[in-house]
């Protein structure tokens, strides 16, 4: 299996490329509006067809690119049927196990954060988007959140998988990376050890937490899908027909994706657009 986590720093969004090391099947977990170009790239260098991408929930605090990435690549939407998102390929409810390659994904309803939440459950990993994060939990006081709810998601649905289980959740704002069911179960503050249901709903009804900054943009596009509301595709740069790698350069575009016979363009001369993947 091939298994990538990546970052997008403004949003501190982790979006997770997975995909079977001999069929090259992918799939890509909660990609980031402004990261396509670099996830574009990074797929395209490792040889990759990415068949799905899969959004956790309908996000509140970026824009997903789930639709550029069908734009460029065919791949299919799939989210919750709850979710109320319109651009959808692929449905998914509870209990649906959708397959790439040799593998599949199960679909687990974690509602609570949001009423069309889901986590995604593979192999010896579940990746919980807002539902669970390390040493925390999504928030519970918008988009149609309730707290019980979430702590029975948490404890049913995610808890209740083998302990060694490794979480990987949609954001982390401390640097923590990966965490695992065991760990979470009994050093959470909110949800885990001894916590009662009780106990998390008080907590989660008097964080008192500002609104995201990008809601407004982000709750219609998301409900998009990420569909640019002209249909416009942003350009990597105005100024030529270029593509970007991973490495954060950009290159003329020789034919669709980046090649040994395209040109290379130091990005240091040519700085890119808001796509750039390169910002050391
Ligand atoms: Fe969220």
């Amino acid at each position: 299996m091939i298994f990538r986590q990546l970052f997008d720093a403004e949003s501190s969004t982790y979006s997770y490329l997975l995909a079977d090391r001999v069929s090259r099947d992918a799939i890509l977990i909660d990609p980031v509006f402004e990261k396509h170009q670099r996830d574009l790239a990074l797929i395209r260098e490792l040889g990759l067809k990415l068949s799905h991408t899969f959004d956790t929930h309908l996000h509140a605090d970026h824009i997903t690119g789930a639709w550029l990435m069908k734009n460029a690549l065919g791949s299919k939407i799939a989210l919750s049927k709850h979710a109320g998102a319109t651009e959808v390929d692929v449905p998914i409810d509870h209990g649906d196990a959708i397959r790439f390659g040799h593998f599949a994904i199960e679909v687990r309803a974690t509602p609570g954060h949001t009423n069309g939440c889901v986590s995604y459950v593979f192999a010896d990993r579940v990746f919980t988007g807002d539902a669970l994060l390390i040493r925390g939990a999504g928030r519970t006081d918008f988009q149609a959140g309730d707290a019980r709810e979430l702590y029975r998601s948490i404890r049913e649905q995610i808890f209740s998988l083998p302990q060694e289980t490794l979480i990987y959740p949609a954001h982390d704002y401390a640097g923590r990376t990966v965490s695992s069911v065991g760990e979470e179960a009994t050093h959470n503050p909110r949800v885990g050890g001894t916590a009662s249901e009780g106990d998390f709903v008080g907590y989660m009804d008097n964080m008192a937490l500002p609104h995201p900054k990008k809601i407004d943009a982000a709750l219609p596009a998301n409900g998009r899908c990420g569909k640019p509301e002209d249909g416009v595709v942003p350009p990597v740069a105005a100024w030529g027909p270029v593509v970007a790698t991973y490495a954060g350069i950009v290159e003329i575009d020789a034919g669709g994706s980046p090649s040994s016979e395209t040109k290379s363009v130091s990005s240091t001369c040519a700085p890119m657009s808001k796509w750039s993947a390169n910002s050391a």
